[in-house]
């Protein structure tokens, strides 16, 4: 018979790839147990919590004899699990073969709010034990957001990023609302924003992709992004900033110049360099409104998407 443990206030974190020494770093002199990209112990950390790719918060050992045993264990704690696969473990891949089975396609964009299913995560410790958390950040495997990528049409694959933070947070503009695009060349975030029938004023030193330059619902305009007046744009619902800088100069803009502007949307990413610049996180979470978060597609960079409190 299987043996169930909980480990209580202990969590993992799931590092997105290339991130584990962020981790690892934070994490020095503190007691914990590493595989792979995984980190768990007595390891609560807000600061963690922002970069994980999936945080695993209900930790269960499961000590078992075979894998229908495993599978049993695992399902009486809830329906459906993805592995965080040691590579190469066969006796992992038939452990998940006999759980029921999890459909994880690659998401279809649509830009409609869609909800996901809960999903457990689970990691084989050695050949009898096995690390499980029924409770999971995230509603996909691992953590990545994966969608069905169109080849043809956008300039990079930046338009992946607002299409995970659309479908994460439910939020997107609709058909007609006015979007400011700052930092836009090539385009990837403004070619999402028409294709979703929004208008687009985009902003930058560069030029766009040259369709997206004569695109009806997109004007392009050549300018320093921290020198536009949003005041000039009161027609402007959302307001988008990929620029490249300081995440200290972000915030200074976002506080003088978008939250007393009548902009009610945000998506704007904080590009770090070096850890010193992490202190400014705790600046963007005291803005009420916001979610601050790491996406599939970000490397050293978090996305803050925030929304206007109502009065
Ligand atoms: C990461 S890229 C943006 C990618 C874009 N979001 C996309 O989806 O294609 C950063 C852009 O910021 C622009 N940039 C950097 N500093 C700027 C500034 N002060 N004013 C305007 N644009 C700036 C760069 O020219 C570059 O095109």
């Amino acid at each position: 018979m299987y043996q169930l443990q909980r480990l209580h206030n202990q969590i993992a974190y799931l590092a997105p790839l290339g991130l584990e020494a962020l981790f690892e770093e934070r994490l020095a002199g503190r007691v914990y147990t590493r595989q792979d990209r995984l980190f768990w112990g007595k390891i609560e950390d807000a600061f963690l919590a922002r970069w994980a790719a999936n945080q695993w918060s209900e930790l269960y050992e499961i000590q078992f004899e075979s894998i229908l045993e495993c599978a049993k264990a695992l399902t009486s704690l809830q329906r459906s699990w993805w592995p965080y696969l040691p590579a190469g473990s066969s006796r992992a891949s038939y452990i998940q073969k006999a759980l029921p089975h999890v459909g994880a396609k690659p998401i279809v964009f649509t830009g409609k709010p869609t909800t996901y299913p809960p999903l457990g995560s689970w990691r084989l410790l050695d050949d009898h034990r096995v690390l499980a958390s029924p409770q999971c950040t995230s509603p996909r495997p691992n953590g990545e957001w994966e969608f069905v990528e169109d080849r043809l049409g956008p300039p990079n694959r930046a338009y992946l990023k607002l299409w995970e933070a659309f479908t994460r947070l439910g939020v997107a503009p609709q058909k007609g609302e006015v979007c400011l695009d700052l930092g836009a060349s090539p385009g990837g975030w403004t070619w999402v924003l028409q294709r979703l029938g929004a208008s687009v004023k985009a902003f930058d030193r560069s030029p766009l992709r040259e369709d997206l330059m004569q695109a009806s619902e997109v004007e392009f305009v050549e300018a320093d992004a921290f020198r536009v007046d949003l005041s000039a744009y009161p027609e402007a619902s959302w307001l988008f900033c990929d620029v490249i800088c300081y995440p200290e100069k972000l915030y200074e803009w976002v506080s003088t110049s978008v939250l007393p502007s009548s902009i009610q949307h945000a998506v704007c990413t904080l590009k770090f360099q070096g850890r010193e610049h992490y202190g400014i996180i705790d600046s963007f979470l005291a803005i009420p409104g916001g979610w601050l978060g790491h996406l599939s597609q970000n490397k050293h960079e978090l996305t803050w998407v925030w929304t206007r409190p109502v009065k």
